[in-house]
């Protein structure tokens, strides 16, 4: 992945998509205050997106020295500091106590994850009693799409082709029986759906 191309995207043309999953995130959720963890969070996009609207102090965790350097450059740019922190560290064995996160959000890292049943386990572990997670991928609803598709068409810049991807990671995702993964992790509360904004997964605590 080239982290400064994909991070110019996510803060510029691909923008509007944080804003959409943020406010969905918030009116799903509810959690609006306390410690919210971005699993996977690249640059932070989806996490600094959700902090405009709520309360949340926020956790950015990623796998990637570079996408946190992204993060803590837009901590900073954003007004976040005291607010939100980065932290290093694998989703598989995350970094963080037992019980201590209120909402764990993530967008586009599923695909990545080796083993989502273990990864998936780990985020349920954080959760705090009453917590909630909204852990997904997708690109917008078709309107978004065909919106930053205009716009990157009026840059000069090839939109990303479904078909040449058939086999990449967001596909992946989105054939993958995430409903028998989270039966076979023995986690009681959660929901799936897949459609034209992507697949999502929630759970509570
Ligand atoms: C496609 S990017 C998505 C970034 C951001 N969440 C977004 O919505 O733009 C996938 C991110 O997941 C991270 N990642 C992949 N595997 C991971 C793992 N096992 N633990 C933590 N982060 C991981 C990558 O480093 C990358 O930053």
């Amino acid at each position: 992945m080239n982290v400064s191309r994909y991070d110019e995207r996510a803060r510029g043309l691909n923008a509007c998509m944080y804003a959409y999953y943020a406010q969905q995130i918030k009116e799903s959720t509810g959690v609006i205050s306390g410690v919210c963890l971005d699993a996977g969070c690249g640059g932070g996009y989806l996490g600094l997106a959700l902090a405009k609207i709520t309360n949340l102090n926020f956790i950015f965790l990623d796998i990637s020295s570079a996408m946190l350097e992204k993060a803590d450059t837009h901590i900073v740019e954003d007004g976040l500091q005291g607010k939100a922190r980065t932290l290093l560290g694998d989703v598989h064995s995350i970094p963080l106590e037992e019980g201590s996160v209120n909402l764990v959000i993530s967008r586009g890292s599923i695909p990545f994850w080796k083993d989502p049943e273990i990864a998936l386990k780990e985020v349920y572990r954080v959760l705090a009693p009453g917590g909630k997670a909204f852990v997904g991928g997708g690109r917008g609803t078709p309107e978004i799409q065909a919106q930053i598709a205009a716009a990157m068409k009026a840059r000069g810049i090839e939109p990303p082709n479904d078909r040449k991807h058939r086999d990449g990671p967001p596909n992946r995702m989105m054939k993958r029986d995430y409903n028998g993964i989270l039966q076979k992790s023995g986690i009681p509360q959660f929901h799936v759906t897949k459609g034209n904004n992507g697949m999502w997964i929630q759970m509570g605590k």
